[in-house]
Protein backbone atom coordinates (compact mmCIF):
# COMPACT_ATOMS: atom_id res chain seq x y z
CA UNK A 1 0.00 0.00 0.00
CA UNK A 2 1.52 3.22 -1.06
CA UNK A 3 1.35 6.10 1.52
CA UNK A 4 -0.52 9.41 0.74
CA UNK A 5 1.21 11.19 3.73
CA UNK A 6 2.93 13.18 1.11
CA UNK A 7 0.42 14.52 -0.60
CA UNK A 8 -2.13 15.65 1.89
CA UNK A 9 0.94 17.08 4.15
CA UNK A 10 1.70 19.15 1.08
CA UNK A 11 -2.40 19.90 0.91
CA UNK A 12 -1.89 21.07 4.58
CA UNK A 13 0.57 22.98 4.32
CA UNK A 14 -0.53 24.68 1.20
CA UNK A 15 -4.20 25.50 3.03
CA UNK A 16 -1.52 27.49 6.12
CA UNK A 17 -0.52 29.10 3.01
CA UNK A 18 -3.11 30.65 1.14
CA UNK A 19 -5.61 30.87 4.36
CA UNK A 20 -8.36 30.16 1.60
CA UNK A 21 -9.75 27.34 -0.67
CA UNK A 22 -11.19 29.55 -3.14
CA UNK A 23 -8.77 29.40 -6.47
CA UNK A 24 -6.09 32.74 -6.99
CA UNK A 25 -7.38 35.42 -9.45
CA UNK A 26 -5.17 34.92 -12.49
CA UNK A 27 -3.33 38.39 -12.86
CA UNK A 28 -4.23 38.63 -16.77
CA UNK A 29 -1.38 40.46 -18.71
CA UNK A 30 -0.65 42.06 -15.25
CA UNK A 31 3.35 41.86 -15.36
CA UNK A 32 3.51 41.51 -19.28
CA UNK A 33 5.44 43.40 -21.89
CA UNK A 34 7.30 43.25 -24.89
CA UNK A 35 6.13 43.37 -28.57
CA UNK A 36 4.03 41.39 -30.58
CA UNK A 37 6.59 39.78 -32.72
CA UNK A 38 5.31 39.20 -36.87
CA UNK A 39 2.92 36.20 -37.50
CA UNK A 40 4.47 34.76 -40.11
CA UNK A 41 8.14 34.84 -40.99
CA UNK A 42 7.90 33.33 -43.94
CA UNK A 43 5.15 35.22 -46.56
CA UNK A 44 3.93 31.77 -48.30
CA UNK A 45 2.74 30.66 -44.63
CA UNK A 46 -0.86 31.62 -43.70
CA UNK A 47 -1.70 30.94 -40.40
CA UNK A 48 -5.12 29.69 -39.43
CA UNK A 49 -7.54 32.38 -38.76
CA UNK A 50 -8.01 31.18 -35.24
CA UNK A 51 -4.41 31.61 -34.53
CA UNK A 52 -3.20 34.76 -32.20
CA UNK A 53 0.23 36.38 -32.66
CA UNK A 54 2.71 35.54 -29.89
CA UNK A 55 4.33 37.80 -27.29
CA UNK A 56 7.82 36.63 -26.22
CA UNK A 57 9.88 38.54 -23.98
CA UNK A 58 12.64 40.74 -26.25
CA UNK A 59 15.56 38.82 -25.01
CA UNK A 60 14.26 35.70 -25.33
CA UNK A 61 16.27 33.99 -28.43
CA UNK A 62 13.89 31.91 -30.44
CA UNK A 63 11.31 34.27 -31.95
CA UNK A 64 7.87 34.36 -33.07
CA UNK A 65 6.32 33.54 -36.26
CA UNK A 66 8.40 30.80 -37.81
CA UNK A 67 7.03 28.97 -40.29
CA UNK A 68 6.39 24.55 -40.03
CA UNK A 69 6.80 22.77 -42.85
CA UNK A 70 3.65 21.79 -44.76
CA UNK A 71 2.54 18.51 -45.79
CA UNK A 72 -0.38 18.19 -47.46
CA UNK A 73 -0.89 14.83 -47.01
CA UNK A 74 1.63 13.18 -44.47
CA UNK A 75 4.29 14.12 -41.82
CA UNK A 76 7.14 13.01 -39.72
CA UNK A 77 9.25 14.94 -37.71
CA UNK A 78 11.79 13.78 -35.59
CA UNK A 79 15.40 14.36 -34.16
CA UNK A 80 17.29 13.09 -36.85
CA UNK A 81 16.51 14.46 -40.73
CA UNK A 82 17.36 11.02 -41.60
CA UNK A 83 14.85 9.23 -39.46
CA UNK A 84 12.17 11.61 -40.89
CA UNK A 85 13.06 10.63 -44.41
CA UNK A 86 12.94 7.00 -43.44
CA UNK A 87 9.17 7.67 -41.97
CA UNK A 88 8.35 9.43 -45.33
CA UNK A 89 10.03 6.47 -47.47
CA UNK A 90 7.46 4.40 -46.36
CA UNK A 91 4.82 6.49 -46.58
CA UNK A 92 5.26 7.17 -49.81
CA UNK A 93 5.78 3.12 -50.61
CA UNK A 94 2.38 3.15 -49.06
CA UNK A 95 2.91 2.03 -45.65
CA UNK A 96 0.57 3.81 -42.99
CA UNK A 97 1.81 5.32 -39.72
CA UNK A 98 2.39 2.33 -38.08
CA UNK A 99 4.71 1.22 -40.46
CA UNK A 100 6.20 4.51 -40.94
CA UNK A 101 6.95 4.96 -37.27
CA UNK A 102 8.79 1.57 -36.59
CA UNK A 103 11.05 2.61 -39.80
CA UNK A 104 12.04 5.60 -37.90
CA UNK A 105 12.23 3.67 -34.86
CA UNK A 106 15.37 1.87 -36.38
CA UNK A 107 16.34 4.00 -38.76
CA UNK A 108 17.12 6.55 -35.85
CA UNK A 109 19.10 3.58 -33.56
CA UNK A 110 21.36 4.10 -36.76
CA UNK A 111 21.29 7.55 -37.77
CA UNK A 112 20.78 9.13 -34.38
CA UNK A 113 22.66 7.08 -31.92
CA UNK A 114 22.60 9.50 -28.90
CA UNK A 115 19.43 8.31 -28.37
CA UNK A 116 17.65 6.39 -31.05
CA UNK A 117 18.56 2.80 -30.32
CA UNK A 118 17.93 -0.99 -30.24
CA UNK A 119 19.44 -1.01 -26.97
CA UNK A 120 16.76 0.63 -24.70
CA UNK A 121 12.72 1.01 -25.05
CA UNK A 122 9.65 3.29 -25.37
CA UNK A 123 6.08 3.86 -25.55
CA UNK A 124 4.46 4.16 -28.66
CA UNK A 125 0.72 5.91 -28.59
CA UNK A 126 -1.09 4.63 -31.83
CA UNK A 127 -4.61 6.67 -33.41
CA UNK A 128 -5.88 4.75 -36.24
CA UNK A 129 -8.53 6.70 -38.92
CA UNK A 130 -11.11 3.98 -37.72
CA UNK A 131 -11.81 4.97 -34.03
CA UNK A 132 -9.08 2.10 -32.73
CA UNK A 133 -6.54 4.01 -29.84
CA UNK A 134 -4.11 1.65 -27.95
CA UNK A 135 -0.41 2.54 -26.41
CA UNK A 136 2.32 -0.20 -26.87
CA UNK A 137 4.76 -0.09 -23.47
CA UNK A 138 8.17 -1.09 -24.50
CA UNK A 139 9.75 -0.09 -21.85
CA UNK A 140 13.30 -2.25 -20.27
CA UNK A 141 12.91 -4.12 -17.50
CA UNK A 142 15.55 -5.20 -14.17
CA UNK A 143 17.04 -8.31 -15.00
CA UNK A 144 16.18 -11.37 -13.00
CA UNK A 145 19.32 -11.08 -10.91
CA UNK A 146 18.77 -7.14 -10.17
CA UNK A 147 18.47 -6.98 -6.25
CA UNK A 148 17.62 -3.93 -4.49
CA UNK A 149 20.61 -2.65 -3.16
CA UNK A 150 22.62 -3.56 -6.01
CA UNK A 151 23.73 0.22 -6.87
CA UNK A 152 25.26 0.75 -3.19
CA UNK A 153 28.89 0.45 -1.95
CA UNK A 154 29.27 -1.67 1.41
CA UNK A 155 28.69 1.31 3.16
CA UNK A 156 25.56 1.91 1.75
CA UNK A 157 25.89 4.99 -0.26
CA UNK A 158 24.70 5.90 -4.00
CA UNK A 159 27.37 4.23 -6.47
CA UNK A 160 27.20 5.85 -10.22
CA UNK A 161 26.71 1.65 -11.28
CA UNK A 162 23.64 2.50 -12.04
CA UNK A 163 24.08 5.48 -14.88
CA UNK A 164 27.51 3.98 -16.61
CA UNK A 165 28.93 0.28 -17.41
CA UNK A 166 27.57 -3.08 -17.87
CA UNK A 167 25.41 -3.16 -14.42
CA UNK A 168 23.17 0.10 -15.71
CA UNK A 169 21.04 -1.43 -18.28
CA UNK A 170 17.76 -2.95 -18.49
CA UNK A 171 16.42 -5.92 -20.94
CA UNK A 172 15.66 -4.04 -23.57
CA UNK A 173 12.47 -3.99 -25.40
CA UNK A 174 12.86 -2.13 -28.41
CA UNK A 175 13.07 -4.39 -31.03
CA UNK A 176 10.27 -6.40 -29.39
CA UNK A 177 8.44 -3.22 -29.22
CA UNK A 178 8.84 -2.06 -32.45
CA UNK A 179 7.79 -5.80 -34.06
CA UNK A 180 5.14 -6.01 -32.30
CA UNK A 181 3.39 -2.76 -33.43
CA UNK A 182 4.33 -3.34 -36.67
CA UNK A 183 2.68 -6.92 -36.09
CA UNK A 184 -0.34 -5.41 -34.93
CA UNK A 185 -1.01 -2.18 -36.55
CA UNK A 186 1.15 -2.22 -39.88
CA UNK A 187 0.77 -3.17 -43.24
CA UNK A 188 4.02 -3.99 -44.54
CA UNK A 189 5.97 -6.81 -44.00
CA UNK A 190 9.65 -5.88 -41.35
CA UNK A 191 12.11 -6.48 -44.19
CA UNK A 192 10.07 -3.40 -45.62
CA UNK A 193 10.56 -0.89 -42.71
CA UNK A 194 13.85 -1.89 -41.57
CA UNK A 195 15.19 -1.22 -45.21
CA UNK A 196 15.76 2.45 -44.94
CA UNK A 197 17.93 1.55 -41.89
CA UNK A 198 19.98 -1.26 -43.24
CA UNK A 199 20.66 1.16 -45.62
CA UNK A 200 22.09 3.86 -43.61
CA UNK A 201 24.47 1.34 -41.22
CA UNK A 202 25.56 -0.28 -44.26
CA UNK A 203 26.25 2.00 -46.91
CA UNK A 204 26.81 4.38 -43.92
CA UNK A 205 25.62 8.02 -42.63
CA UNK A 206 27.40 11.35 -43.64
CA UNK A 207 28.66 13.18 -40.75
CA UNK A 208 27.42 16.68 -40.71
CA UNK A 209 28.19 19.01 -38.11
CA UNK A 210 25.14 17.76 -36.13
CA UNK A 211 26.71 13.78 -36.00
CA UNK A 212 30.04 15.10 -35.23
CA UNK A 213 28.66 17.54 -32.38
CA UNK A 214 26.94 14.59 -31.03
CA UNK A 215 30.09 12.25 -30.85
CA UNK A 216 32.26 14.98 -29.75
CA UNK A 217 29.79 15.61 -27.22
CA UNK A 218 29.47 11.50 -25.91
CA UNK A 219 33.32 11.31 -26.10
CA UNK A 220 33.90 11.32 -22.72
CA UNK A 221 31.79 8.37 -22.39
CA UNK A 222 32.07 6.53 -25.28
CA UNK A 223 35.84 6.38 -25.00
CA UNK A 224 35.19 4.11 -21.85
CA UNK A 225 33.93 1.35 -24.03
CA UNK A 226 34.09 -0.76 -27.30
CA UNK A 227 32.65 2.53 -29.35
CA UNK A 228 35.28 4.04 -29.61
CA UNK A 229 36.55 2.34 -32.31
CA UNK A 230 33.51 2.94 -34.35
CA UNK A 231 32.88 6.23 -33.27
CA UNK A 232 36.32 7.91 -32.30
CA UNK A 233 38.29 6.46 -34.58
CA UNK A 234 41.25 8.48 -33.91
CA UNK A 235 40.05 9.24 -30.84
CA UNK A 236 37.69 11.72 -32.35
CA UNK A 237 34.78 12.19 -34.53
CA UNK A 238 35.15 10.52 -37.73
CA UNK A 239 35.83 13.70 -39.79
CA UNK A 240 33.48 16.28 -40.67
CA UNK A 241 31.79 15.25 -44.03
CA UNK A 242 32.87 11.35 -44.17
CA UNK A 243 30.27 9.04 -43.86
CA UNK A 244 29.65 6.69 -40.62
CA UNK A 245 29.51 2.84 -41.02
CA UNK A 246 27.96 0.56 -38.99
CA UNK A 247 28.68 -3.13 -40.24
CA UNK A 248 27.75 -5.59 -37.08
CA UNK A 249 24.35 -2.94 -36.82
CA UNK A 250 23.70 -3.42 -39.71
CA UNK A 251 24.08 -7.53 -39.90
CA UNK A 252 22.26 -7.39 -36.70
CA UNK A 253 18.88 -5.71 -38.36
CA UNK A 254 19.50 -7.96 -41.10
CA UNK A 255 19.13 -10.80 -39.31
CA UNK A 256 15.73 -8.93 -37.35
CA UNK A 257 14.61 -8.02 -40.35
CA UNK A 258 14.74 -11.61 -41.28
CA UNK A 259 13.90 -13.45 -38.79
CA UNK A 260 11.84 -11.02 -36.38
CA UNK A 261 12.43 -10.32 -32.53
CA UNK A 262 13.76 -14.00 -31.82
CA UNK A 263 16.47 -12.76 -34.29
CA UNK A 264 17.46 -10.17 -30.89
CA UNK A 265 16.52 -12.08 -27.93
CA UNK A 266 17.47 -15.56 -28.98
CA UNK A 267 19.76 -17.46 -31.01
CA UNK A 268 23.78 -16.65 -31.90
CA UNK A 269 23.07 -12.75 -31.64
CA UNK A 270 21.53 -12.77 -28.57
CA UNK A 271 24.01 -15.34 -27.38
CA UNK A 272 27.36 -13.56 -28.80
CA UNK A 273 26.16 -10.01 -27.53
CA UNK A 274 24.85 -11.18 -24.01
CA UNK A 275 27.89 -13.52 -23.32
CA UNK A 276 30.28 -10.21 -24.04
CA UNK A 277 28.07 -8.37 -21.60
CA UNK A 278 28.63 -11.46 -18.66
CA UNK A 279 31.83 -11.25 -19.55
CA UNK A 280 32.62 -7.64 -18.63
CA UNK A 281 30.63 -8.22 -15.68
CA UNK A 282 27.14 -8.02 -16.61
CA UNK A 283 23.83 -9.26 -15.67
CA UNK A 284 21.53 -9.67 -18.52
CA UNK A 285 21.19 -13.59 -19.76
CA UNK A 286 19.53 -15.35 -22.22
CA UNK A 287 16.27 -15.94 -19.76
CA UNK A 288 15.93 -12.46 -19.13
CA UNK A 289 15.62 -11.86 -22.90
CA UNK A 290 13.30 -15.02 -23.70
CA UNK A 291 11.16 -13.19 -21.07
CA UNK A 292 11.14 -9.77 -22.41
CA UNK A 293 7.52 -8.77 -23.36
CA UNK A 294 5.77 -5.42 -24.78
CA UNK A 295 2.58 -4.51 -23.27
CA UNK A 296 -0.44 -3.09 -25.04
CA UNK A 297 -2.45 -1.03 -22.74
CA UNK A 298 -5.23 1.16 -23.47
CA UNK A 299 -4.60 5.11 -23.16
CA UNK A 300 -4.77 7.29 -20.64
CA UNK A 301 -7.72 9.28 -22.15
CA UNK A 302 -8.76 12.18 -20.44
CA UNK A 303 -10.71 15.87 -21.64
CA UNK A 304 -9.24 18.76 -21.45
CA UNK A 305 -11.86 21.86 -22.18
CA UNK A 306 -13.62 20.12 -24.56
CA UNK A 307 -10.26 18.15 -26.37
CA UNK A 308 -9.39 14.93 -26.18
CA UNK A 309 -5.77 13.85 -24.73
CA UNK A 310 -4.73 10.14 -25.62
CA UNK A 311 -1.90 9.35 -23.74
CA UNK A 312 -0.08 6.97 -22.33
CA UNK A 313 -0.32 4.90 -18.93
CA UNK A 314 2.01 3.34 -16.25
CA UNK A 315 4.60 2.02 -16.44
CA UNK A 316 5.31 5.82 -17.78
CA UNK A 317 4.35 8.91 -15.66
CA UNK A 318 3.82 10.93 -18.14
CA UNK A 319 0.12 10.62 -19.33
CA UNK A 320 -1.23 10.88 -15.73
CA UNK A 321 0.97 13.85 -14.65
CA UNK A 322 -0.10 15.33 -18.02
CA UNK A 323 -3.96 14.78 -17.08
CA UNK A 324 -3.53 15.60 -13.65
CA UNK A 325 -2.10 18.93 -14.49
CA UNK A 326 -4.45 19.91 -17.16
CA UNK A 327 -7.14 18.55 -15.19
CA UNK A 328 -6.06 21.39 -12.19
CA UNK A 329 -5.85 24.25 -15.08
CA UNK A 330 -9.24 23.41 -16.59
CA UNK A 331 -10.95 25.02 -13.41
CA UNK A 332 -9.74 28.90 -14.48
CA UNK A 333 -12.35 29.77 -17.24
CA UNK A 334 -8.71 31.13 -18.93
CA UNK A 335 -5.29 31.10 -18.00
CA UNK A 336 -3.21 33.94 -17.20
CA UNK A 337 -1.80 35.42 -20.42
CA UNK A 338 1.34 33.95 -21.39
CA UNK A 339 4.97 35.06 -19.71
CA UNK A 340 2.77 36.55 -16.76
CA UNK A 341 3.82 35.43 -13.76
CA UNK A 342 0.27 34.30 -12.88
CA UNK A 343 1.01 32.06 -15.32
CA UNK A 344 4.19 31.27 -14.36
CA UNK A 345 2.79 30.60 -10.59
CA UNK A 346 -0.31 28.88 -12.13
CA UNK A 347 1.42 26.29 -14.76
CA UNK A 348 4.37 25.71 -11.70
CA UNK A 349 1.56 25.05 -9.13
CA UNK A 350 -0.47 22.57 -11.34
CA UNK A 351 3.00 20.78 -12.00
CA UNK A 352 4.23 20.72 -8.26
CA UNK A 353 1.18 19.00 -7.52
CA UNK A 354 0.87 16.83 -10.23
CA UNK A 355 4.35 15.88 -9.62
CA UNK A 356 4.26 15.11 -5.39
CA UNK A 357 1.68 12.41 -6.69
CA UNK A 358 3.92 11.21 -9.48
CA UNK A 359 6.88 11.01 -7.60
CA UNK A 360 5.55 9.12 -4.78
CA UNK A 361 2.65 7.05 -6.37
CA UNK A 362 3.45 6.14 -9.95
CA UNK A 363 5.08 2.69 -11.13
CA UNK A 364 4.89 -0.34 -12.76
CA UNK A 365 1.47 -1.53 -12.29
CA UNK A 366 2.52 -4.99 -12.78
CA UNK A 367 4.06 -4.49 -9.02
CA UNK A 368 2.45 -2.06 -7.38
CA UNK A 369 -1.21 -1.06 -7.24
CA UNK A 370 -1.38 2.46 -8.74
CA UNK A 371 -4.28 4.79 -8.70
CA UNK A 372 -5.01 5.83 -11.92
CA UNK A 373 -8.29 6.56 -12.17
CA UNK A 374 -8.25 8.63 -8.47
CA UNK A 375 -5.13 11.14 -9.75
CA UNK A 376 -7.26 11.13 -13.03
CA UNK A 377 -10.39 12.29 -11.38
CA UNK A 378 -11.99 16.30 -12.43
CA UNK A 379 -12.89 15.90 -8.58
CA UNK A 380 -9.28 15.30 -7.43
CA UNK A 381 -7.59 18.04 -9.66
CA UNK A 382 -10.79 20.36 -7.84
CA UNK A 383 -9.09 19.76 -4.41
CA UNK A 384 -5.58 20.19 -5.56
CA UNK A 385 -6.40 23.26 -7.11
CA UNK A 386 -8.08 24.85 -4.27
CA UNK A 387 -4.79 24.44 -2.17
CA UNK A 388 -3.45 26.73 -4.73
CA UNK A 389 -2.15 29.65 -2.69
CA UNK A 390 -3.17 33.19 -4.10
CA UNK A 391 0.09 34.72 -6.38
CA UNK A 392 2.00 33.05 -3.73
CA UNK A 393 4.13 29.33 -3.72
CA UNK A 394 3.01 26.93 -1.91
CA UNK A 395 6.36 25.18 -0.54
CA UNK A 396 6.55 21.31 -1.56
CA UNK A 397 6.78 19.04 1.99
CA UNK A 398 10.12 18.22 2.46
CA UNK A 399 9.09 14.37 2.66
CA UNK A 400 7.68 14.15 -1.01
CA UNK A 401 9.17 11.75 -3.29
CA UNK A 402 11.11 12.89 -6.24
CA UNK A 403 13.50 11.05 -8.90
CA UNK A 404 16.95 12.00 -10.53
CA UNK A 405 16.66 10.86 -14.22
CA UNK A 406 18.28 10.98 -17.21
CA UNK A 407 17.22 13.89 -19.22
CA UNK A 408 17.81 12.85 -22.57
CA UNK A 409 15.81 10.60 -24.61
CA UNK A 410 14.04 11.54 -28.70
CA UNK A 411 10.74 11.94 -29.44
CA UNK A 412 9.40 11.76 -33.03
CA UNK A 413 5.20 12.08 -34.36
CA UNK A 414 3.72 10.56 -37.97
CA UNK A 415 0.97 11.24 -39.58
CA UNK A 416 -0.01 9.76 -43.01
CA UNK A 417 -2.53 9.81 -45.80
CA UNK A 418 -5.53 8.46 -43.83
CA UNK A 419 -5.27 10.28 -40.59
CA UNK A 420 -3.46 8.12 -38.62
CA UNK A 421 -0.61 8.98 -36.34
CA UNK A 422 1.45 7.10 -34.00
CA UNK A 423 3.12 9.32 -30.99
CA UNK A 424 6.62 7.42 -30.57
CA UNK A 425 9.12 8.33 -27.47
CA UNK A 426 12.37 6.04 -27.31
CA UNK A 427 15.56 6.00 -25.13
CA UNK A 428 18.52 4.64 -23.96
CA UNK A 429 18.13 7.01 -20.97
CA UNK A 430 21.18 9.44 -20.79
CA UNK A 431 23.20 10.16 -24.31
CA UNK A 432 24.86 6.70 -25.87
CA UNK A 433 23.09 5.27 -22.53
CA UNK A 434 25.66 3.37 -20.26
CA UNK A 435 28.46 4.14 -22.34
CA UNK A 436 28.29 0.06 -22.87
CA UNK A 437 28.37 -0.78 -26.58
CA UNK A 438 28.01 -4.57 -27.66
CA UNK A 439 30.56 -5.23 -30.83
CA UNK A 440 28.92 -8.38 -31.62
CA UNK A 441 25.65 -6.76 -32.40
CA UNK A 442 26.78 -3.05 -33.11
CA UNK A 443 24.66 -1.17 -30.71
CA UNK A 444 24.96 1.13 -27.20
CA UNK A 445 23.15 -0.33 -23.98
CA UNK A 446 20.89 2.08 -22.15
CA UNK A 447 21.21 3.30 -18.41
CA UNK A 448 17.78 2.68 -17.82
CA UNK A 449 18.23 1.42 -14.19
CA UNK A 450 19.18 4.58 -13.27
CA UNK A 451 15.08 5.58 -13.44
CA UNK A 452 14.65 3.62 -10.41
CA UNK A 453 14.63 4.57 -6.94
CA UNK A 454 17.78 3.19 -6.07
CA UNK A 455 17.75 4.04 -2.21
CA UNK A 456 14.04 4.36 -1.47
CA UNK A 457 13.33 6.82 1.02
CA UNK A 458 16.78 8.14 1.32
CA UNK A 459 18.10 10.96 0.30
CA UNK A 460 20.50 9.80 -2.99
CA UNK A 461 23.89 11.17 -4.11
CA UNK A 462 21.80 14.39 -5.25
CA UNK A 463 20.70 15.19 -2.07
CA UNK A 464 16.75 14.10 -3.52
CA UNK A 465 14.42 11.28 -1.78
CA UNK A 466 12.98 8.63 -4.22
CA UNK A 467 9.75 6.56 -3.44
CA UNK A 468 9.25 3.19 -2.53
CA UNK A 469 6.98 2.13 -5.57
CA UNK A 470 9.80 2.66 -8.05
CA UNK A 471 12.35 0.44 -6.07
CA UNK A 472 14.06 -2.17 -7.82
CA UNK A 473 12.39 -5.72 -8.05
CA UNK A 474 13.75 -8.37 -11.36
CA UNK A 475 11.54 -8.04 -14.03
CA UNK A 476 10.01 -4.55 -12.90
CA UNK A 477 9.76 -1.34 -15.40
CA UNK A 478 11.36 1.38 -14.14
CA UNK A 479 9.13 4.24 -13.93
CA UNK A 480 9.74 6.71 -17.11
CA UNK A 481 8.61 10.23 -17.54
CA UNK A 482 7.76 9.65 -21.48
CA UNK A 483 4.34 11.45 -22.86
CA UNK A 484 3.91 10.59 -26.03
CA UNK A 485 0.32 12.51 -26.68
CA UNK A 486 -2.21 12.66 -29.47
CA UNK A 487 -4.60 15.64 -29.08
CA UNK A 488 -8.02 15.40 -30.72
CA UNK A 489 -10.33 18.38 -31.81
CA UNK A 490 -13.30 18.73 -30.46
CA UNK A 491 -15.47 16.87 -32.74
CA UNK A 492 -12.96 14.03 -32.19
CA UNK A 493 -10.82 14.18 -35.45
CA UNK A 494 -7.15 14.74 -35.20
CA UNK A 495 -5.54 17.62 -33.97
CA UNK A 496 -2.25 17.21 -32.67
CA UNK A 497 1.19 14.74 -32.26
CA UNK A 498 3.32 15.38 -29.86
CA UNK A 499 6.06 14.32 -27.26
CA UNK A 500 9.23 15.07 -26.15
CA UNK A 501 13.31 14.64 -24.57
CA UNK A 502 13.99 15.66 -21.68
CA UNK A 503 13.47 13.04 -18.35
CA UNK A 504 10.89 15.31 -16.16
CA UNK A 505 11.16 18.09 -18.03
CA UNK A 506 9.36 15.59 -21.17
CA UNK A 507 5.95 16.01 -19.05
CA UNK A 508 6.80 19.80 -19.07
CA UNK A 509 7.62 20.63 -22.35
CA UNK A 510 4.68 18.45 -24.18
CA UNK A 511 2.26 20.05 -22.17
CA UNK A 512 3.25 23.57 -22.11
CA UNK A 513 3.41 22.75 -26.32
CA UNK A 514 -0.16 21.53 -25.93
CA UNK A 515 -1.24 24.55 -23.63
CA UNK A 516 0.12 26.76 -25.88
CA UNK A 517 -1.82 26.01 -28.40
CA UNK A 518 -5.30 25.15 -27.20
CA UNK A 519 -5.11 27.68 -24.49
CA UNK A 520 -2.90 30.61 -25.77
CA UNK A 521 -4.30 29.55 -29.84
CA UNK A 522 -0.36 29.94 -31.23
CA UNK A 523 0.76 28.89 -34.48
CA UNK A 524 2.34 24.64 -33.70
CA UNK A 525 5.29 27.07 -34.82
CA UNK A 526 5.25 29.40 -32.04
CA UNK A 527 3.82 26.88 -29.36
CA UNK A 528 7.42 25.34 -29.96
CA UNK A 529 9.51 28.44 -30.06
CA UNK A 530 7.75 29.58 -26.78
CA UNK A 531 9.69 29.76 -23.50
CA UNK A 532 9.11 26.99 -20.76
CA UNK A 533 9.09 26.47 -17.11
CA UNK A 534 9.53 23.49 -15.11
CA UNK A 535 8.63 22.07 -11.60
CA UNK A 536 8.42 18.75 -10.51
CA UNK A 537 8.45 19.76 -6.45
CA UNK A 538 11.79 18.86 -5.92
CA UNK A 539 14.04 20.52 -5.68
CA UNK A 540 11.23 22.95 -4.81
CA UNK A 541 11.67 25.18 -7.21
CA UNK A 542 10.56 26.60 -10.94
CA UNK A 543 12.99 26.19 -13.69
CA UNK A 544 12.72 28.62 -16.15
CA UNK A 545 14.97 29.03 -19.40
CA UNK A 546 17.64 31.51 -19.69
CA UNK A 547 16.01 34.44 -21.14
CA UNK A 548 12.51 33.27 -21.13
CA UNK A 549 10.96 35.03 -18.29
CA UNK A 550 11.09 38.75 -18.21
CA UNK A 551 13.32 40.06 -14.93
CA UNK A 552 10.18 41.78 -13.87
CA UNK A 553 7.96 38.61 -13.52
CA UNK A 554 11.08 36.78 -11.86
CA UNK A 555 10.97 39.54 -9.76
CA UNK A 556 7.44 38.70 -9.01
CA UNK A 557 8.10 34.62 -8.82
CA UNK A 558 10.76 35.55 -6.15
CA UNK A 559 8.72 37.88 -4.16
CA UNK A 560 5.72 35.13 -4.45
CA UNK A 561 8.19 32.94 -2.58
CA UNK A 562 9.37 30.76 -5.75
CA UNK A 563 12.83 29.69 -5.68
CA UNK A 564 14.04 30.58 -9.35
CA UNK A 565 16.41 28.59 -11.25
CA UNK A 566 17.34 29.26 -15.02
CA UNK A 567 18.69 26.64 -17.36
CA UNK A 568 19.05 26.89 -21.06
CA UNK A 569 17.03 24.30 -22.46
CA UNK A 570 13.75 22.47 -21.15
CA UNK A 571 12.74 19.55 -24.07
CA UNK A 572 13.11 19.12 -27.13
CA UNK A 573 9.68 18.28 -28.97
CA UNK A 574 8.64 16.87 -32.45
CA UNK A 575 5.14 17.76 -33.25
CA UNK A 576 2.49 17.73 -35.97
CA UNK A 577 -0.81 19.44 -35.91
CA UNK A 578 -3.48 19.21 -38.24
CA UNK A 579 -4.36 22.55 -40.24
CA UNK A 580 -6.74 23.26 -42.80
CA UNK A 581 -5.18 21.61 -45.86
CA UNK A 582 -2.82 19.10 -44.11
CA UNK A 583 -0.42 18.64 -41.94
CA UNK A 584 2.22 21.43 -40.12
CA UNK A 585 4.77 20.03 -38.68
CA UNK A 586 7.50 21.60 -36.35
CA UNK A 587 10.87 20.08 -34.55
CA UNK A 588 11.98 21.94 -31.86
CA UNK A 589 14.05 24.89 -32.41
CA UNK A 590 16.33 23.74 -29.43
CA UNK A 591 17.04 20.57 -31.37
CA UNK A 592 18.49 19.31 -34.20
CA UNK A 593 15.43 17.70 -35.92
CA UNK A 594 14.08 17.86 -39.08
CA UNK A 595 9.98 17.81 -40.32
CA UNK A 596 9.48 16.42 -43.69
CA UNK A 597 5.96 16.47 -44.96
CA UNK A 598 4.52 16.06 -48.95
N1 LIG B 1 14.87 7.94 -19.10
C1 LIG B 1 13.97 9.02 -19.12
C2 LIG B 1 12.56 8.59 -18.95
O1 LIG B 1 12.24 7.45 -19.19
O2 LIG B 1 11.74 9.37 -18.56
Amino acid sequence: MISRRPLLAALALAACHSGTSSAPAPTRGATDAGTPQSLSADARYVPAPDRRAAVFPMEWRHKAGRAPIIGTHAMVASDAPLGSAAGVEILKLGGNAVDAAVAVGFALAVAYPEAGNIGGGGYMVIHMADGRNATLDYREVAPLAATRNMYLDESGKLTDRSVVGVTASGVPGAVAGLTEALAKYGTMSLAQVMAPAIRYAEDGIPVDSITYKSLRGGRALIEKFDGRSVFLPNGEPPAFGSTLKQPALAKTLRAIAERGRDAFYAGPIAEAWTSELRRAGGIITMDDLARYRPAWHDPVRSAYRGYTLLTMPPSSSGGVTITETLNILEGFDSLPAFGSAGWAHLLGSAYQRAFIDRNEKLADPAFVSVPIRELTDKRYAAKLRATIGHMHATPTATVSATMREGMETTHYSVVDERGNAVATTTTLNNLFGSGVYVTTAGFFLNDEMDDFAAQPGKPNMFGLVQGEANAIQPGKRMLSAMSPTVVLDRDGSLLLVVGSRGGPRIITSTSQVILNVLDFKMTLADAMSAPRLHHQALPDSLLVEAAGVRPEVADSLRAMGYGVATGRGIGLVNAIMRVRGGYEGVSDPRSTGRPIGY
